[in-house]
Order: structure tokens, then sequence, then C-alpha cells
């Protein structure tokens, strides 16, 4: 209940969750990242390392925001430890049939660790004998009692229905369980020593994009009045573009679809016109020359463009510039920007904020 917290002077809570995010990620991170063996120290996980180098897959389950972190996260885990890894909506594997693998390395995320979905999923699994981590929030949960191990996050209660520091917390975990996996298999030192800097770059970076809030504030009412909006991102920026509409539907309500970057052409480009703007995330990497080839074939059918990003280009109508890290780091920060844009759109539009209608802070029903 909402009453129980301290709004801490803002407006609404969920600028003040968005607004802790530096010393939340630094709580996530505190303790976890060795700067001499450039290891991170994950000891809930409960597993040796005969166990943690014997998985050879890896597979995420969680609903809406936390399954689009767990997307995150397994793009990490594939790049840092070399392990195939994947996401899936934890409501739709308990449906299905699922083949739980004795070398699969399952893990759980929620951050109310209530999400019944998710709790169904995790004693499926249980039953089948998966060993199955949680990613959590809250501390002796439902979720953290019944998983083998995992990692708490320490990012203090979330109040407002929609998540972001929960969703930016469980994006950093993933990077530490992705440096652990991968120095104890394959990952160098250098590169383990380069993800460690990276990390502890995190909260002044953030910090740094909290201070362009007037910037996107004044975007987000420039596009507020769009009847829809497309985001669209290639590999780490997809997850990104799919949690960015996220977070405008479920509190602005305006229609938002998210595509990665490379299938607009298979389809949704169709619906490219002055009335559906995009949202393309641009971050400085392999893709950089893809996704400004995407930039020029949206405007080219009169698509208007905010681009977020490590630059400013030409092809786009508007720029948020973030700070570079990591490139396997970036998703968390290119993320922050998009809650802050969908924050003022969802202002600007009269919305109830922290409490959209139709959605419940944790479904704790099927
Ligand atoms: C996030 O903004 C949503 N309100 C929702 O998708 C949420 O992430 C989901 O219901 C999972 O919740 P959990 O992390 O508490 O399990």
């Amino acid at each position: 209940d909402a009453g129980h917290y301290d709004n801490g002077g803002y407006e609404h809570y969920l600028l003040k969750e968005i607004s802790e995010q530096p010393d939340t990620v630094a709580r996530t991170l505190r303790g976890r990242v060795d700067d001499r063996f450039h290891i991170a120290h994950l000891g809930g996980l409960n597993m040796d390392a005969r166990e943690t180098r014997s998985f050879r897959r890896v597979k995420i389950i969680g609903c809406g925001s936390a399954y689009y972190s767990g997307q995150i996260g397994a793009q990490m885990i594939e790049e840092l430890a070399r392990i195939p890894a994947d996401a899936e909506p934890a409501s739709e594997f308990r449906y299905r049939s699922p083949v739980v693998e004795a070398d699969t390395l399952y893990v759980a995320i929620s951050q109310s660790g209530e999400t019944y979905d998710t709790l169904a999923a995790v004693q499926e699994l249980k039953r089948k004998g998966g060993r199955v981590l949680g990613i959590v929030n809250t501390v002796g949960s439902a979720i953290a009692r019944e998983c083998d191990g995992g990692v708490y996050l320490h990012a203090g209660p979330e109040v407002s229905v929609a998540s972001t520091k929960a969703f930016t917390s469980t994006a950093v975990a993933f990077a530490l369980l992705a440096l652990h996996l991968g120095r104890v298999r394959d990952l160098s030192p250098a590169d383990g020593r380069r993800i460690c800097e990276g990390l502890r770059r995190l909260p002044e970076q953030i910090k740094e994009i909290l201070t362009m809030e007037e910037q996107i504030r004044e975007l987000a009412i420039k596009y507020a009045d769009a009847p829809g909006m497309m985001f669209v991102g290639r590999v780490r920026g997809y997850p990104v573009a799919r949690e960015g509409a996220q977070k405008l539907k479920e509190i602005s309500y305006v229609h938002a679809e998210a595509y990665p970057a490379s299938e607009l052409k298979h389809g949704p480009l169709a619906l490219i016109s002055p009335e559906l703007p995009t949202v393309a995330i641009v971050p400085d990497d392999e893709l950089l020359d893809k996704n400004l080839t995407t930039l020029g074939e949206i405007r080219a059918r009169h698509g208007r463009i905010l681009m977020v990003g490590h630059r400013t280009s030409e092809q786009a109508d508007d720029c948020v510039v973030v700070p570079k890290n990591e490139v396997e780091l970036d998703p968390i920060l290119l993320t922050i920007p998009l809650q802050l844009f969908a924050y003022h759109a969802a202002v600007a539009l009269g919305r109830d904020v922290d409490k959209p209608r139709n959605l419940a802070k944790s479904v704790t029903v099927e």
C-alpha cells in the first residue's frame, strides 16, 4: 500500500522511483563487484563452481516488464558467458508443456515476488527437477522462497504500478550474473575488468541522464498527442524498445508497438506516416549503420523520429543523447529516458500516473 511509504516530496511515486535509480543501482551492485579478480560475488546463488560450469543453456522467465528485462539478461549472458540463453513470458511457459532439462539453468524474475503466473511456472519447474534461480526485489516473497537461490535487487519498495527501478536493477543483476557465469567459463580477465569498470560507472551516468529531464519532458509533450507510437531497436536495443512501449501504453494509454528494427520492412512499415512517430533506439554499437539506414526508410515514409542513442543524426527529428558505457551494458542506460518520456507523456495527458486503469501492482491471480 502506497500509504506506508513516503513520496519524498515528489508529485508521483513514479518520478520518485525513476529519480532514485542512481542509488538503487548502487545498492544492487554493493559488495558484488570484485575489482581485483574482475568477477562478481553473488553469494545467494548457492551453486559451487562445478555446477556453475555445468549449464549448457539458460532459460529466463518473468511477466511484463520483468520479461523484457529478462530479454536484456539473455543477451548479456549469451555475449559475456557464451551460453545460449533466451527469455519467455512466465505466463506462457506455464501453460505449455516445456521440456525441463537438467543442464538448463532457469531464472525467474519478479519485483514483487508474488506474481502468480511466475510462481506457478517456478513450481512447475521444481516439480520436474529444474534448477531455478530467482532475481527478486522483495525479500522473503513467495517466489524467492520457492527458488533454489538467487539475487536480491535491494532496490527498496516499488510503489508505482509501472516498474522502473526494479527493471533497471534487474538488468544490473543480470550483468552481474553474466559476469559471474562468464568468468568461471571463458570470459577473459580483460573483459571482466571492462565490465566491472562499466558497472561502476552506471550510477553517475544515470544521474547525468536524470539532468536531461526537462528536455525529455518537452519531447514528451510534443509527441504525446500522437494517436500511437512505434518503438524500434535491434538486438540489444529491441528489449529496450519493448520496455519503452510498455511504459508508454501502461501509464499514458497511448497505443505503442515495439518491433525489432530489422522486421519493419516485413510488415509494420505500412503503418509509418506522420501520425505514427517512431522512437528509435540507436546505440553506438556494431549495428549503428544498419539502424541509421532504418531511420532513412522511416523518414522516406514521412514518419517523425525521436532517436535515443549516443549521438545525434540528421535523419531524426529529435535526439536524446545518453552517456555511453560498454556495449553490453548500454541497454540499462538507454531505458531510463524512455521512463521519463512515458512519465511526462502521462502527466501531460492528465493520467493517473501511479495507478493506471485496469492494472494492479502485483498480479496474484491467474
Ligand atoms: C511493469 O510496468 C508492469 N506493471 C508489469 O508488467 C510487471 O512488470 C509484471 O506484472 C511483473 O511483476 P513482478 O515483477 O512483480 O513479477
